[in-house]
Formats: C-alpha cells, sequence, structure tokens
C-alpha cells in the first residue's frame, strides 16, 4: 500500500515546514502532510525522496513531527542528492514517494527485552521504534539503546535520548570513537557496551542498524551473549530507484531490499552481507 499517491512511482509534492540542524553534516526535514489521515507509516519504513532536477534517494522516516503533524527525514549529507536536499529552505518543495518496505519487528518484541544498536546516522530509522516503545512502554520488558558515532559533535537527537532515558526507563548508552576535550563519556566501540545493560538473551530481540561493518560486528557480539540469530535484525542499504521491487537496482541476492526489507532477521540476508551489489 502507498498512502501517499495511488501510483507508487509517481511523487506527491510536500512542502517544507522547517529544516531542523542535528549536527554538521546532518538535518532533518519536517515536511508538511498533504493530509493529516495519510501520514501513516511504520518504524523503519522510507520514503524517496526528490530533489527536484537532481534526483531522488531512499530516506527512512525518522518520526512524526509534533508541530506539522508530518514526516520527519533526517538526513546525512554524503553527495549529490543528499547535498542538493541539504540546500533546501522553509516554504520550498520536494517530491515524495512511499511509504515503502518493511521496517523493525515491534509487534513481536512485544512481551519480550528489545536491545537497539545503533551507529551514528543509523540512529533515524531507529528512532520511530524508540518512539512507539515510549509510548506503550508497559507492552515491553527491558529496553535498550546503545548508540555509538565516531565523535561527540556527531551525536544525535540529545533531547529525546534524555526523554527515553529519564520518564520511561530506557537504558541508554553512549559511546564515541574518538572523544574531544569536553567529552567525559565512553570512548570505543558500540559493542562494548552490550554487557553494561540488563538483558534476557533468550527473551530479546536486537535491532542494529549503522554501517555494515558495525552491523557485523554487532551481530556477532549479540550471539556471544547468547541472542539466537533469528532473534537478530539488521537494516540494510543499497541504491534504489523504483523502490517497489520492479528495476531491480537493489537486489540482494534472492531479496529485494525496497519491498523485502530494508529490515531482515539476520539469517536470511547474513549470506549477502559484505557482497556490494549484485
Ligand atoms: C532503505 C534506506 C534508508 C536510508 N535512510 C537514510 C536516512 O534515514 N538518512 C540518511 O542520511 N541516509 C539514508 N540512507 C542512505 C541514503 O539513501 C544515501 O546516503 C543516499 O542515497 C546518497 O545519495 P547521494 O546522491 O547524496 O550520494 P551519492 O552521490 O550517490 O554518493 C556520493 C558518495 O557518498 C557515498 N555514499 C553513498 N551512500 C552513502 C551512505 N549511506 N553512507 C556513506 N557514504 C555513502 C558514495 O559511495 C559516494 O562516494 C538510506 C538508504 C536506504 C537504502
Ligand atoms: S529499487 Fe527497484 S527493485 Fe528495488
Amino acid at each position: 500500500m502507498n498512502p501517499i499517491n495511488s501510483d507508487p512511482v509517481v511523487p506527491e509534492l510536500l512542502k517544507i515546514h522547517r529544516v531542523i540542524r542535528e549536527a554538521e553534516d546532518t538535518f532533518t526535514l519536517d515536511l508538511l502532510p498533504p493530509d493529516k489521515t495519510q501520514s501513516e507509516y511504520s518504524p523503519g519504513q522510507f520514503n524517496m525522496l526528490y530533489a527536484f532536477g537532481v534526483g531522488d534517494v531512499p530516506i527512512s522516516i525518522s518520526g512524526r513531527s509534533s508541530q506539522s503533524g508530518g514526516w520527519l527525514h533526517t538526513i546525512r549529507e554524503v553527495g549529490t542528492v543528499t547535498r542538493a536536499l541539504h540546500r533546501l529552505k522553509k516554504g520550498q518543495t520536494i517530491g515524495v514517494r512511499g511509504p515503502f518496505g518493511k521496517g523493525w519487528p515491534v509487534d513481536l518484541a512485544k512481551g519480550k527485552d528489545v536491545v537497539i544498536l545503533a551507529g551514528g546516522i543509523g540512529l533515524a530509522p531507529l528512532r520511530p521504534v524508540l518512539e512507539q516503545i515510549q509510548s506503550h512502554r508497559d507492552h515491553y520488558g527491558n529496553v535498550s539503546l546503545l548508540y555509538g558515532a565516531r565523535m561527540p559533535d556527531g551525536l544525535l537527537f540529545s533531547q529525546d535520548r534524555e526523554t527515553w532515558r529519564g520518564r520511561n526507563g530506557i537504558q541508554v548508552k553512549v559511546t564515541v570513537d574518538t572523544g574531544d576535550r569536553d567529552w567525559r563519556g565512553n570512548v570505543g566501540v558500540v559493542t562494548h557496551l552490550i554487557d553494561r545493560v540488563k538483558f534476557d538473551s533468550l527473551q530479546t530481540i536486537a535491532m542494529v542498524c549503522g554501517p555494515e561493518v558495525m552491523m557485523r560486528y554487532s551481530v556477532r557480539e549479540l550471539q556471544r551473549f547468547g541472542v539466537p540469530t533469528n532473534q537478530i535484525f539488521i537494516s540494510m542499504e543499497r541504491n534504489m530507484k523504483c523502490a517497489v521491487g520492479f528495476c531491480g537496482h537493489c537486489q540482494f541476492g534472492p531479496s529485494f531490499i525496497c519491498k523485502d526489507g530494508p529490515v531482515f532477521d539476520y539469517p536470511s540476508i547474513q549470506p549477502f552481507l559484505e557482497v556490494r551489489e549484485l
């Protein structure tokens, strides 16, 4: 189902309500919905954002705006299209197709412990999971967020992290690869934080998003702590064009990241990790 437009390859034009600066190279677009009832999505789904005359890229929905009621997308500037999106200002228009894909297993996680591992911009697709858990906190057991970034100024959503930690009893641990003069927190890779939080490994659903190498090490560590691999979920990235399973651009072995993913349980995607493009 494509709630925003009955034809999934035709973009809807949405106006930018505001641009939020998150870090040096990272920003959030708050988009005015065409109609608030049409902006449903599941945590982990993504939209194709089209910068006119430049191109479109897949970007996860990072939450719902309390101001506009529409979608938030948190974007790291890495190349041509994300740079063009970064140049846009409040009041300008972009093309949006989506939401697409299968997201995080938030229903499967009900009644269980949840361990979330995120690296850098990887926290953006997971923020809706934490928001969902926050609004139905009694449906979940122990919940932890282990978050790492390269540098302290690359850490996203500091206010949200405080809210999750404070009111909702979520265990939040943060680390950076390299600290700066003012940094008093953990230094080291995110997997070192796993033994600092409480969870029952056999009753845990783990969700992991970040650079591929970080996801591989995270899975390995979670396994070492006894979490069964079919209870570990990761979000995959590949270049996309159609986003609806037509063009084959995002094919990953037998799966299409756009329609079968981007979130997969680890056993079904493991043979294809480290394979760049098929
Ligand atoms: C399902 C899905 C969800 C995504 N969600 C988000 C999101 O929420 N926020 C977000 O910022 N990005 C997200 N991405 C990644 C985003 O789509 C890419 O960063 C984007 O397509 C890059 O396009 P570009 O034209 O700016 O860069 P290009 O011009 O295509 O690339 C320029 C350079 O950047 C490198 N590059 C490309 N992609 C990445 C990347 N992901 N990380 C590091 N370097 C890269 C390329 O290798 C190249 O060297 C997601 C991708 C997928 C598949
Ligand atoms: S992007 Fe076309 S098949 Fe996935």
